[in-house]
């Protein structure tokens, strides 16, 4: 018996300090020790910083360390930073890109994460990196421009600089810049325009996901102008049915330069809701900027604008007439079926304004004819409710006027029967 405790003391004792918590974490902790986080968060100003930052990062959670950007040796305090165990510093901007591409290219890296790989590849096309790589400017926008150094975050995040709401401030820090823009003589503009602009209010105030921010129009990463033969494509990725009326026009059949696009008659950052006064406008984005009143070209238009006008007139007349009829009591099964024919009317209206882009009149008037006949029809309908309705208030009038003249012979006879018995 004493014999088996006495083998058996020190088997235990083994045991207990291999499966002791402080031997597990011991193991795990060799992993995570990382001496540039360790020495960098007991400094001070950007040198601790860069830690904060970075333990709220994406980066952090999956893993990527200070020296996975920066190099140098994370197990060894005494020379991390030593150029031989690669340290770089900080990166100058033309290395930075390569830096985040080595892993953001690598497809076996970012398909665990679902990410795309072609970050790279656009922006040495776009004119931030043509810049950077070509003519060595390093006031163009790098990959830690617009993600940031350390705090990288996603874009489904809304404290993200690219999360959607935020990219128009994220490019609009540098473009509205004027200082730094000075040297380029190019406009500082774009987002003062954009967030006045239809597309602009929709996004910024109410957070409308589908209009276009900055990047919708640029490209992400290979953020360019777009040209002139692919302005209409950038417009048709959202405006599809207009862009296939368009492609039917005068406009882009004629084959000669300085044929006018979507941004020559709305602009591009500054696009508004457009009005029919634009077909007779003198400005530089309304048919009169280019042609004269006298011209076949701008009488197309007045008769554009004839058309659409009539059976804008005709429908609100038709609407109103319905609102009307509601009020004073019609049949609201017959008023249900007007309602019908008049959602109807609206969308051959919708249509018709998309169809103007053909610049055919026929074409126009096909639909703005329907519009007028099903407004007309709505109209007459319910002045016919109109007088019914009347009529019927003018028989119980002649209803009631009857019955009190009948009281009123009624109270005469009694009266008289009265005066005969006493
Ligand atoms: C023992 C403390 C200590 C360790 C370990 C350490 N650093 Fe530093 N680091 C500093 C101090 C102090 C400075 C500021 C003075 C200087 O530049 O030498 C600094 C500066 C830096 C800078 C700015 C360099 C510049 O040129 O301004 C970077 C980047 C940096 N460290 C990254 C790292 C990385 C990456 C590691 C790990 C591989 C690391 N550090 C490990 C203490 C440390
Ligand atoms: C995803 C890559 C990446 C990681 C990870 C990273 N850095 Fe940086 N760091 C950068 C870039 C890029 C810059 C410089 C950008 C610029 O200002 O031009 C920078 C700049 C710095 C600077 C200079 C001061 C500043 O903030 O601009 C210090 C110090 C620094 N990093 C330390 C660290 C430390 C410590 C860690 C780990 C906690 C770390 N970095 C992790 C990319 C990274
Ligand atoms: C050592 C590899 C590595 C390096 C270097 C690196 N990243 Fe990452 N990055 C990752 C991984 C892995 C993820 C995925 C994290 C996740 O989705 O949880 C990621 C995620 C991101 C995301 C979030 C994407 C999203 O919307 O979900 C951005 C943005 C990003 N990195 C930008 C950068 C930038 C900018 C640099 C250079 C300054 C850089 N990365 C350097 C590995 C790296
Ligand atoms: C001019 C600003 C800008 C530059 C420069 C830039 N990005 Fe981005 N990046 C964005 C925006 C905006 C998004 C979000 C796009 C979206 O919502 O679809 C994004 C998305 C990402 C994502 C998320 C995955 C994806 O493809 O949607 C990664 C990863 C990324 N960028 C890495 C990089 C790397 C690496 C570089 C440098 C080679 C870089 N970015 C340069 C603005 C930029
Ligand atoms: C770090 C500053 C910076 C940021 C951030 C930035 N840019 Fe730029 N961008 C520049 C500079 C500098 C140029 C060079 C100007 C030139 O060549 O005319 C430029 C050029 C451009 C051009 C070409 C202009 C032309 O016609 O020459 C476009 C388009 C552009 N940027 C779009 C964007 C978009 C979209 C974003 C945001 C997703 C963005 N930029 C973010 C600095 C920046
Ligand atoms: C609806 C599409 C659209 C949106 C949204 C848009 N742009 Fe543009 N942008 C264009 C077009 C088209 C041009 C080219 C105009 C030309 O060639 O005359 C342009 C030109 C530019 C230029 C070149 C200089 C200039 O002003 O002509 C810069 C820089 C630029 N945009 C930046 C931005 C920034 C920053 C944002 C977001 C705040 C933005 N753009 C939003 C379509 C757009
Ligand atoms: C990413 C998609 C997208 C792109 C790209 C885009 N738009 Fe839009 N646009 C929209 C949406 C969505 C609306 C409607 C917003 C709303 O609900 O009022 C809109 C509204 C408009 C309006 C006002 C419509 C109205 O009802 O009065 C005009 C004009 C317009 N866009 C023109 C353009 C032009 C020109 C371009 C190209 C330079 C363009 N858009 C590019 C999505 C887009
Ligand atoms: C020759 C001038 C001209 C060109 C080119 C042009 N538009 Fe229009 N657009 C107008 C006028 C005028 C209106 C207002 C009257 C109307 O709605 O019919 C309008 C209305 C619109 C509307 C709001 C009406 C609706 O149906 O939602 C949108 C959106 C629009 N245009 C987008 C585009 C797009 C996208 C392109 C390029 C494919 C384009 N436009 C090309 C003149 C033009
Ligand atoms: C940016 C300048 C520009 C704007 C704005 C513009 N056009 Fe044109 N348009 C032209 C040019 C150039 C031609 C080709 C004329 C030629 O053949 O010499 C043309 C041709 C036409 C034609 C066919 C040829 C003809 O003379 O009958 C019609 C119709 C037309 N435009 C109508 C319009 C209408 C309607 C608007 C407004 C909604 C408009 N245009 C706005 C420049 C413009």
């Amino acid at each position: 018996m004493k014999k088996a405790i006495f083998y058996q003391i020190p088997i235990i004792t083994i045991l207990c300090i291999i499966f002791s918590p402080h031997f597990i974490s011991a193991q795990e902790q060799t992993e995570k020790i990382n001496v540039c986080v360790d020495c960098h968060q007991n400094l001070e100003d950007t040198l601790k910083d860069a830690v904060t930052n970075w333990q709220e990062s994406v980066h952090k959670k999956a893993g990527v360390f200070c020296n996975d950007c920066h190099g140098g040796d994370s197990n060894d305090s005494d020379n991390a930073m030593d150029e031989k165990a690669g340290f770089i510093g900080i990166p100058k901007p033309k290395d930075i890109p390569k830096i985040c591409s080595r892993c953001h290219s690598d497809v076996t890296i970012m398909r665990k994460y679902n990410l795309k790989t072609d970050q790279f590849n656009l922006y040495k096309t776009s004119i931030h990196g043509i810049r950077l790589f070509e003519k060595g400017d390093e006031s163009v926008a790098t990959c830690a421009s617009c993600h940031g150094n350390h705090n990288v975050l996603s874009k489904n995040d809304p404290r993200s600089p690219i999360y959607r709401f935020n990219i128009p401030l994220t490019c609009g820090k540098c473009h509205s810049n004027k200082d730094m823009m000075k040297s380029y003589n190019i406009p500082t503009d774009q987002y003062e325009l954009y967030s006045k602009s239809h597309h602009g209010k929709m996004l910024l105030e109410n957070k409308n996901l589908r209009v276009p921010t900055c990047v919708d129009c640029h490209g992400t990463h290979g953020a360019v102008p777009p040209g002139v033969t692919d302005i209409v494509e950038v417009c048709s990725n959202c405006h599809s049915v207009i862009s296939e009326y368009f492609k039917k026009s005068p406009h882009h059949l004629i084959k000669k330069e300085g044929m006018p696009r979507c941004i020559n008659c709305h602009g591009n950052h500054e696009i508004q809701r457009p009005t029919l006064e634009k077909f007779t406008g003198k400005g530089v984005i309304d048919c009169g900027g280019c042609h004269y009143p006298e011209s076949p070209a701008f009488k197309t238009g007045v008769d554009i604008k004839a058309s659409l006008t009539e059976a804008e007139a005709l429908l609100k007349a038709g609407n109103d007439d319905i609102a009307f009829i509601k009020k004073h009591g019609g049949n609201s099964f017959a008023i249900g079926h007007l309602e019908d024919d008049m959602d109807n009317a609206r969308t051959k209206l919708l249509e018709a304004y998309s169809v103007s882009h053909a610049l055919s009149i026929d074409e126009i008037k096909r639909r703005t004819s329907e519009v007028v006949s099903i407004s007309k029809n709505v109209s007459e309908t319910i002045k016919g409710m109109i007088k019914d309705i009347k009529l019927r208030k003018v028989g119980i009038i002649f209803t009631w006027v009857v019955i009190g003249v009948i009281i009123i012979l009624l109270r005469q006879k009694a009266k008289n029967w009265k005066r005969v018995i006493k």
